[in-house]
């Protein structure tokens, strides 16, 4: 490399590392909601088992995720991504100059379209994404830097819960949740109703909530989004029991396990599970659990939710957060919902 080279690279690396901060909110790396494994002790010793979908998320899941997203059967990022394309500016006129913030950034590809339409009204641009993924975190921020030079980006690595409940006051006249990719889907109801009153807590009246949520339709279009041909979602899903493998010195056999997941039409819900394709025992020694397994048996990994405009309008109106546009495709697969928060 020339000595200019070096120099310039030089200056690039330290206008970004100024205009980045990262605060971890738990002390690991590789964080998920209860670093303690009492949640996998209770998924794995009731009936039926179930394992929370917060494992999926090490470094090679959510690698495995970004994939998923691509995938031709995976209609849900493909369709919101177009909507915001279309949308973003309208959105940045709405709501003025102002924070946005980003819970499940990933790889904050999204995000971009947003930039874009806020940098083009010459708004400031301050960026607080919010991951359990602080490898991914780090490494979207630092390309999302290079590429916005007047980016400001303060990242949090955690929970949403904790993240919501640290926010600082922004600087800007106002601020932004982003929760886009219909991630509320794989909320229960009830946790629904606890994350909207986080949501509600973090926000002052009048600032927004952008909400990205996949629409019911015939499930001859939903079950080959999470069967897809190329099986990368059945490894997304194995994937969750090579992670407890590493992180409770488990010795699950990801061979004798196989992906399974269907439509639940009257629960309107994809429900996602690992079925044991033999009867075993696993044991997860940093737990001291040892779990029994029939043929046949299966672990819930996930729900994915697929909503009603009109009910989710309602129950977010109940919470304060009134909707003020929703935006579709023209299929009417995807809806984006700009929310405001009410006195
Ligand atoms: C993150 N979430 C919105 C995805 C979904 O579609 O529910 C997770 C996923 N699971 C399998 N494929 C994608």
């Amino acid at each position: 490399m020339s000595i200019s080279k070096a120099v310039n690279k030089n200056v690039t690396q330290n206008t970004v590392e100024k205009r980045l901060q990262i605060q971890r909110l738990l002390g690991t790396t590789q964080i998920v909601a209860s670093s303690t494994g009492n949640d996998v002790v209770k998924g794995l010793t009731q009936t039926p088992k179930s394992l929370p979908p917060c494992y999926f998320y090490d470094d090679c899941g959510s690698e495995l995720f970004e994939q998923i997203c691509d995938l031709p059967e995976y209609y849900l990022t493909r369709t919101e991504t177009k909507i915001l394309q279309q949308y973003a500016s309208e959105i940045a006129n709405i709501t003025g100059a102002c924070e946005l913030v980003e819970l499940g950034s990933g790889s904050s590809t999204k995000t971009r379209i947003l930039l874009d339409a806020y940098q083009q009204l010459g708004y400031p641009l301050h960026y607080l994404p919010i991951d359990v993924c602080a490898g991914m975190l780090e490494s979207s921020a630092k390309q999302l830097l290079g590429d916005y030079p007047l980016l400001q980006v303060y990242a949090l690595a955690g929970t949403y819960e904790l993240a919501l409940a640290q926010l600082l006051p922004t600087q800007l006249p106002s601020r932004m949740i982003c929760f886009v990719g219909s991630s509320l889907g794989n909320l229960t109801p009830s946790e629904c109703d606890v994350f909207f009153s986080q949501i509600t807590k973090a926000l002052q009246v009048g600032e927004y909530f952008l909400l990205g949520i996949d629409l019911r339709k015939p499930k001859q279009i939903l079950e080959p989004a999470y069967n897809d041909s190329q099986a990368v979602t059945a490894a997304f899903n194995l994937n969750m029991l090579e992670h407890l493998n590493q992180r409770f010195e488990g010795n699950f056999d990801t061979t004798q396990f196989e992906h399974w997941a269907f439509y639940n039409e009257s629960e309107h819900q994809i429900e996602m599970h690992l079925r044991s394709v033999r009867s075993q025992i696993v044991e997860l020694r940093a737990l001291n659990l040892k779990v029994n397994f029939a043929l046949g048996e299966t672990i819930l990994t996930e729900i994915s939710r697929k909503f009603d405009l009109n009910t989710i309008k309602q129950q977010l109106t109940a919470q304060g957060l009134l909707p003020l546009h929703v935006w579709t495709d023209p299929n009417q697969w995807f809806g984006l919902l700009l929310c405001q928060l009410q006195a």
